[in-house]
């Protein structure tokens, strides 16, 4: 296999279907042979034996992943021992469903009838809080591994066929991360799109995987979507690069492969793989027959309907001056929804900086499903038409996942990322609303040494930040933060 399908391979992972088609059978054949993946079809073996993951317990011995210090040099050895230490959210995921604001949560839906459990043995919550092949049902393990939160597996991929084999030392070294994937299941963090791609599962939402040929795959559907959120859950605002960042490292960080980490690469994959889980949930949101809501709240800019959560009076004043943008610098008309912003302005950005790229069919792509989703939030107007944006979203999909293959093959230059960003924050005078504001300043973070926060970085605070009483940006004013940022900009290639 040549490089281009091991990343093709590698970004078509969580979706499979196209992808195991295109991979080599004889992996994948090889693969079940092995590792006795045949052995599924077995009547004998109890509910027990046939779960693809083995369970965090199985990580925790001291010899494996639970040591109290370091043993080998690279591999560390005591990640399990440091996850707990130092508090990883992740640890708390299945708690947090039967705190207080779960359980209000859960008391709003189960009113609505959308849950019909408590959250914490509901399977639309449980999908993203807990490893998700942990979600249904009620064999020990799956009821033991809950306690763990989202557990070791989730992000490392079901265990059940590389757990024997990842222990030997030539495992790493005589097969690509391609067939780690594909034959084994073991998931290679280390890569931006293998690792975000199982990130955005959970961190921006995801299609059940109803394909047998997507053998790892969770056939629950995980979404956050305006019914969710009007309960009381958190919107979710995915940029993978920072949630990464943020992340308290389990590994140990000075390996030399991670010390000369391309932040610039890690954040143009992120941006493109959050995108494409965006757009992949949208094709699943869009078709009727999934029973989903429509038009699906949840796509929109919050701050449009919710006029409470912003700066009413900047906003307005800017609409009536059609100076507020939205992709692709797009003016938007008093009334309408702007669609997309969080998750699409980055990759859009990327893809229609020609000055140092050609151009990219994402940019079109990017266009044509905000064409089909944008709609007036007056109720006589009609509402976007679910055919067209299901198909415009499977199209950007497809786009996206080629702009990912493109990236990883030629990580983009200093000049290039500045250029994007100066894209994504608008010509002057105009400016976007607080989710293109916010991620371009997330991305601009990427040129600069995360520890440090200059001045001028500190003072742009106040107008991201959401205050703690209030569910929005309240004090973010676009026509004042985005040219504070397109002078930040100045200081780059
Ligand atoms: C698509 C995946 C997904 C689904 C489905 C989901 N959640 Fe979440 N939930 C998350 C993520 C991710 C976060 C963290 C959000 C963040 O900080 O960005 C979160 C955060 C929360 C929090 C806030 C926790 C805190 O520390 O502040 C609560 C409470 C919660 N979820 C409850 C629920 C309940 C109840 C359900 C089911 C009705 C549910 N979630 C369904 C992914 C999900
Ligand atoms: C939320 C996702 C997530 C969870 C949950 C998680 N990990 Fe990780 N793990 C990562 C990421 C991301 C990296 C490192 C990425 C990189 O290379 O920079 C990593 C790195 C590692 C490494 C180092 C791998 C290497 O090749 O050097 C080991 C070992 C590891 N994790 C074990 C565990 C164990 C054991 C657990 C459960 C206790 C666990 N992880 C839970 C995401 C996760
Ligand atoms: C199986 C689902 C799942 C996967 C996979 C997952 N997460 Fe999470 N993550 C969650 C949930 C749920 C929470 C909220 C937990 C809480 O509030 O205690 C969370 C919380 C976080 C937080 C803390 C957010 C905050 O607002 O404090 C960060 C950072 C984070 N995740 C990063 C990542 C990264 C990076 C990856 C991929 C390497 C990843 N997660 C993979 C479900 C997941
Ligand atoms: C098309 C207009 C529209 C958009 C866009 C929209 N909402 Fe709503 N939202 C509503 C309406 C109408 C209600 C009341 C009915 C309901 O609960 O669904 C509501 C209810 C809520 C509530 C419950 C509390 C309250 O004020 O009643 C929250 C919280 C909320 N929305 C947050 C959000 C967030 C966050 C977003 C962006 C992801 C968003 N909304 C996008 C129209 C919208």
């Amino acid at each position: 296999m040549n490089k281009t399908w091991m990343l093709l391979g590698g970004f078509f992972a969580a979706a499979a279907i196209v992808s195991l088609c295109l991979l080599d059978e004889a992996v994948i054949a090889q693969g079940k042979d092995d590792q006795g993946r045949n052995a599924e079809s077995d009547e004998e073996q109890s509910v027990e034996d046939k779960l693809l993951f083995v369970g965090t317990p199985a990580c925790s011995a001291r010899g494996c992943h639970g040591g109290i210090e370091p043993l080998k040099k690279d591999c560390w050895q005591n990640e399990f021992t440091l996850w707990l230490r130092n508090g990883d959210p992740h640890l708390r995921a299945y708690e947090v469903l039967k705190s207080d604001q779960g359980m209000q949560i859960g008391r709003a839906l189960k009113a609505a009838k959308i849950i019909d459990k408590e959250p914490h043995e509901s399977p639309v919550c449980l999908v993203c809080h807990t490893t998700p092949w942990a979600a249904t049902g009620e064999a020990e393990r799956q009821r033991t591994e809950r306690r763990f939160g989202v557990g070791c597996e989730s992000c490392h991929g079901v265990a059940r066929y590389w757990l024997n084999p990842h222990t030997r030392p030539d495992f790493k070294k005589t097969l690509s991360a391609v067939e780690r994937r594909y034959k084994y299941g073991m998931v290679d963090v280390s890569d931006p799109i293998f690792r975000f791609q199982m990130c955005t599962r959970c961190h921006v939402g995801a299609p059940p995987s109803v394909d047998p040929r997507d053998w790892d795959g969770v056939p629950l559907l995980a979404d956050v979507n305006h019914d969710l959120i009007a309960a009381g859950h958190p919107r979710m605002q995915f940029e993978a690069s920072s949630f990464f960042a943020n992340l308290p490292p389990h590994w140990n960080p000075n390996t030399p492969d991670r010390v000369k980490n391309d932040e610039g690469k890690t954040w143009a994959l992120g941006q493109v793989v959050s995108a494409w889980a965006a757009a992949r949930l949208l094709k699943h949101r869009a078709d009727a027959s999934t029973g989903s809501p429509w038009p699906e709240f949840a796509e929109y800019s919050c701050y449009a309907c919710h006029h409470n959560l912003r700066q009413d009076s900047v906003r307005q004043a800017q609409d009536q001056k059609h100076d507020r943008v939205t992709l692709g610098s797009r003016p938007t008309k008093p009334g309408t929804l702007p669609w997309g912003e969080w998750y699409f302005s980055g990759s859009y950005a990327l893809a229609s900086e020609p000055a140092t790229h050609p151009a990219d069919a994402v940019a079109k792509c990017v266009l044509d499903c905000q064409k089909a989703m944008t709609f007036g939030a007056r109720p006589f107007e009609t509402q976007p038409n679910r055919n067209q944006a299901g198909e415009a979203a499977s199209r950007l999909a497809s786009a996206l996942e080629a702009l990912a293959v493109k990236l990883a093959k030629s990580p983009p230059s200093p000049a290039y990322l500045s250029a994007v960003l100066k894209v994504m924050a608008g010509p002057t005078p105009t400016s976007a609303d607080w989710e293109v504001g916010e991620q371009t300043y997330l991305g601009l973070r990427t040129f600069l040494d995360r520890k440090q926060s200059p001045a001028e970085i500190k003072r742009l605070l106040p107008m991201r930040a959401f205050p703690s009483d209030v569910n929005g940006p309240v004090r973010y004013n676009g026509p004042e933060f985005m040219p504070q940022l397109r002078e930040l900009l100045k200081q780059f290639p």
